[in-house]
């Protein structure tokens, strides 16, 4: 089901359409002639596509998209328009400190600017590293001019020693093999830069491969775009055809707020259950979300997505890595699986102008060991759990990624198979982790939970990937790979850790983690989604009123700013003002 072709006048000739503002054209003009484009050009009624670039040196992950840009621009001046290509404020996941999270509104609010600011149509949205893509796409929600996403697509697979390397997993697998005495650095670092070995974002499951398949699921880019490896021919064509398309939604007036609708965002849910998502997924996809306008809550991952299996054997969840994955039909045959079985909404309609059903009939998968059937899936439930307790309102846990020397040790008990008590060792941040995990004083053994505090949005700027804390080297010595953590930052899409995480409020937002000691017991029961510290409520309130009151120490002017606005984890980290600013596009009183 395409959209009416409208003719509608195009916002960039507010810009430039003599007739229609003839005292500022020229001004407004003049300089973009000045490297060779023609006045006839740019007056002539042609849709003008700017072009998000996200890739640059500091972003590793997205640099290929510098070239891809130029396949985009072949395509939109093929299909009639014409391409401005513009940067997006850096997002590095793994360069930026504090973190790069928060800097994920930051690039937001800057997108949201030029997309409101300047003669552009339509845009076509290049992500990849993990903040990249809710950062482009919450700013395309928030101004609602036609949008489409162009992925840069994984790394090609890594492999050493013969076996798949894969993104983030072999850095976490890699320090427990460190800390047994395994390895030494140097094959440390030869193992992890093996999981690198092309241009691309991480080629496991994690936070920038879930992001882009859900960016699939919510129909904001061509089917298939998802999991094209980054240095493959294909991907090349894919940024030619997002190019052409992007025209041509502009001549549909095929907006963000008609794609990213209720159904849109079940659609992303459901198949984030399906592929094990990361678990930063909820927070990004709420912020999309409530910028959009849709209402989509934390409890939305455990109510439409908690029942969904896994379908695919991807690594951290599974084997495979995204090589693999798009071989085996990627993102499509994912979706088939799902629309098969009645779990999708089929006639939600994406950017390809066709429907959800339209567009996945026939995209079965060729290989079965990579995505499974829904009859046989790699596990039975795949959803967020998402828990409740004394200590907060709600955390999630990935469930899909428990390991069975876990559940063993952990929740084999015949009376109570869904529940443990574990005795509370606590951490006031990721420096005070490291600084004191391998102390013999703490004690810690196999009944004890990690516990990491100040790392959410406000206490630690951005929220922190730490929750996926190691064992002490002395355990893992003695083969236990994996302790249960809480925190109220978030994790790493890449860990394997039985963590529960995204803890909101968080300790520095006044939550009551903040209360917790090391040698409190705290009982967490699978089954009720609960967690609670064994302690009354007389003893949490008296520790209360004995809190000192918490000061924050900003070290950019961008985190003051951050702090003063933000929003927890469970509301998808948005500052709470700019909520406010929807479908803003033609505010300013033109077409
Ligand atoms: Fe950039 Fe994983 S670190 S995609
Ligand atoms: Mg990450």
């Amino acid at each position: 089901m395409a959209t009416k072709d409208t003719k509608r006048a195009l916002r960039s000739q507010a810009w430039w359409d003599n007739s229609a503002n003839p005292d500022m054209t020229a001004l407004y003009l003049e300089r973009f002639l000045n490297y060779g484009l023609t006045r006839g050009e740019l007056q002539s009624g042609r849709p003008i596509i700017g072009i998000a670039q996200t890739g640059n040196d500091l972003v590793p992950c997205n640099r290929h998209h510098v070239a891809l840009a130029g396949r985009v621009k072949d395509g939109i001046r093929d299909a009639g328009g014409i391409p401005f290509e513009f940067p997006v404020h850096p997002l590095q996941e793994t360069g930026k400190r504090p973190t790069a999270a928060l800097d994920r509104n930051l690039a937001y609010l800057g997108l949201v600017e030029v997309l409101y600011g300047y003669p552009l149509d339509g845009v076509v949205l290049t992500t990849g590293c993990d903040k990249t893509t809710p950062a482009c796409l919450t700013a395309a929600a928030t101004v609602n001019i036609p949008a489409i996403v162009l992925s840069g697509g994984p790394m090609l697979n890594g492999y050493y020693a013969g076996k798949r390397a894969g993104s983030g997993l072999v850095i976490w697998q890699c320090w427990r093999m460190l800390a047994a005495g395994e390895i030494g650095y140097d094959e440390f670092m030869d193992r992890v830069a093996a999981s690198a070995p092309s241009v691309g974002h991480c080629n496991t499951m994690g936070t920038a491969l879930s992001m882009n398949a859900l960016v699939e699921a919510l129909g904001m880019s061509l089917t298939g775009c998802a999991a094209i490896p980054a240095p493959y021919r294909e991907r090349a064509q894919m940024a030619y055809e997002t190019g052409r398309r992007a025209v041509a939604l502009v001549h549909e007036d095929l907006t963000p707020r008609k794609v990213m609708t209720r159904q849109a965002f079940e659609n992303a849910i459901v198949v984030a259950s399906a592929i094990a998502a990361s678990s930063n997924c909820p927070v990004h996809i709420t912020s999309i979300a409530r910028h959009v306008g849709v209402e989509v809550s934390t409890q939305d991952w455990q109510t439409v997505g908690g029942d969904i299996p896994v379908l695919t054997n991807v690594a951290p969840a599974g084997e495979f890595l995204g090589e693999d994955f798009y071989r085996a039909g990627g993102v499509p045959a994912v979706m088939h699986e799902l629309f098969a079985a009645g779990r999708l909404h089929g006639d939600a309609l994406t950017v390809t102008g066709r429907t959800v059903a339209e567009n996945v009939r026939t995209t079965l998968t060729s290989d079965r060991a990579v995505i499974r059937s829904y009859q046989a899936p790699l596990v039975e439930r795949g959803g967020f759990l998402v828990m409740s307790g004394n200590l907060f309102d709600s955390a999630v846990m990935k469930t899909s990624v428990i390991g069975e020397d876990f559940r063993k040790r952990y929740l084999s008990s015949p009376d109570h198979p869904d529940a443990f008590v574990a005795r509370a060792i606590v951490f006031e941040g990721p420096e005070d982790y490291h600084a004191r995990i391998d102390d013999p004083r703490l004690q810690v053994d196999e009944r004890c939970i990690l516990v990491i505090r100040y790392t959410g949005p406000l206490g630690y700027p951005g929220g922190a990937e730490v929750v996926n804390m190691q064992p002490p080297a002395a355990l893992i010595a003695k083969g236990i790979e994996a302790l249960p953590t809480l925190g109220d930052g978030r994790q790493s899409g890449t860990a394997d850790a039985p963590s529960i995480l995204n803890v909101s409020p968080e300790a520095a937002a006044g939550g009551n983690l903040a209360i917790l000691k090391t040698g409190d017991l705290i009982h967490v029961d699978l089954k009720k989604a609960r967690v609670d510290v064994l302690i009354s409520d007389e003893e949490i309130a008296a520790r209360r009123r004995a809190m000192p009151p918490l000061t924050f120490k900003n070290q950019t002017p961008w985190q003051e700013l951050y702090r003063d606005t933000i929003g927890q984890l469970d509301t998808g980290a948005c500052m709470e003002f700019a909520t406010k600013y929807q479908d803003i596009a033609h505010t300013m009183g033109i077409p």
